[in-house]
């Protein structure tokens, strides 16, 4: 059967009740005769909502926690003191501040490479690494780390350590790291999944047993299992993610080409869809702004009026954001420059709109942008 057909019929057994819809079991405990037995533990929402990830993902084993930072922290908690964790330099901000700080408080080694280049990944990676991180495509600038080439070199620098792949921005609809190499895979909920803004929530994917397991022991002792409601949430979105994923895709190209032929548009960032790591892309990309435009990022920002501002993303309604002062904000000035993050980068992600409602609107904000500069730079 079609994994998406198997997804949306996917339904916890409710004894007697028949229910056409898996109700929302909003209760901490259940008595000692259910397979249940405490929500930290695990919860009939949760195991559907897993089940249905599963069946996305393809993978063995999925456990949801509270959000995509919590199922991180589950990941670094596999590591002990002397060992090491490296991790892409171009990552999310507060992945990137968490790494930092947990290795330097439970001392971690912490090695920062460029996981793009398999040659640097050979050169970087200890004896000592336990965890390899990245993201791809990455946050922000959306380049590509070659899952394979990197979980090859990874191994074979340091046999015990683990491949984590973030794959939080491709979906593992249009990504498969686990068929590449990866251990374990890492998803913030909170965007594609939920495709909504208005739930959040993280998951954790392997199709090793003794890993799950270990997750599993985590989440319990670390209490960072997702609550009944947000996976009851999340479920019933999974059930039109796979559309909305593809709307996603087809509208992105369109918007590309759009952008780049604007004169006040210097550069596009797309991430590479070989086809073969990455079957299809959509929903968030880079702009760099003509630098000329740098003192009215702002206004630029304002004048959309079909894109929500904030920290809002991968919705059915389209936003933007500066990476600069928002998702990449715990960063400080130097370590955004050296990751190529400067004031005019704008993130961009495109909903479930009218495409042509969308560039009529990008094109009248970039325009009044430009006009509102002072004469001597507005050239
Ligand atoms: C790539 C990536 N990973 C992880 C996270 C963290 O997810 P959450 O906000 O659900 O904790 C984010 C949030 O933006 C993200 O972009």
């Amino acid at each position: 059967m079609n994994p998406e057909t198997r997804l949306l019929h996917r339904k916890v057994p409710v004894a007697g009740a028949h229910p056409n819809v898996t109700p929302l079991f909003q209760c901490s405990s259940f008595f000692s005769d259910s397979e249940w037995f405490y929500t930290r533990k695990s919860n009939p929402n949760v195991d559907e909502l897993e089940a249905a990830v599963r069946d996305v993902e393809g993978s063995a084993h999925a456990v949801a926690v509270a959000t995509g930072m919590a199922a991180l922290s589950a990941v670094l908690r596999l590591l002990r003191p002397g060992e090491r964790l490296a991790a892409n330099g171009l990552i999310y901000g507060c992945s990137y501040r968490l790494f930092a700080d947990f290795c330097a408080q439970y001392g971690i080694g912490f090695d920062v490479l460029d996981f793009t280049d398999p040659a640097a990944v050979r050169a970087g990676i200890r004896p000592g690494t336990r965890l390899a991180i990245f993201e791809t495509p990455t946050n922000p600038l959306l380049r590509t780390v070659p899952i394979e080439a990197v979980a090859r070199e990874v191994h074979a620098a340091a046999p015990e350590a683990l491949v984590v792949v973030d794959n939080t921005w491709a979906t593992p609809l249009f990504q498969k790291p686990l068929e590449l190499g990866a251990d374990l895979c890492v998803v913030s909920a909170t965007k594609f999944f939920s495709g909504h803004s208005d739930v959040m929530g993280g998951l954790v994917t392997t199709n090793r047993p003794d890993l799950a397991e270990e997750i599993r022991r985590i989440r319990f002792y670390g209490g960072s299992i997702l609550d009944p409601h947000s996976a009851w949430l999340l479920r019933r979105s999974l059930q039109t993610f796979p559309l909305r994923m593809r709307r996603h895709a087809e509208t992105f190209g369109e918007m590309a080409a759009h952008l780049r032929a604007h004169p006040r548009v210097r550069r596009v960032y797309v991430p590479d869809v070989d086809g073969r790591q990455l079957s299809a892309y959509g929903g968030i990309l880079f702009v760099e702004l003509d630098p000329a435009l740098e003192p009215a990022v702002e206004a630029f920002m304002d004048s959309l009026r079909l894109f929500e501002r904030g920290t809002s993303m991968a919705s059915v309604v389209s936003s933007v954001a500066q990476p600069w002062s928002g998702s990449h904000l715990s960063m400080t000035e130097e370590e955004k420059r050296r990751a190529g993050i400067g004031k005019t980068l704008v993130r961009l992600c495109f909903g479930l709109e009218d495409p042509a409602d969308l560039k009529a609107d990008l094109t009248q904000a970039l325009d009044r942008a430009g006009a509102a500069l002072p004469a001597e730079v507005k050239a």
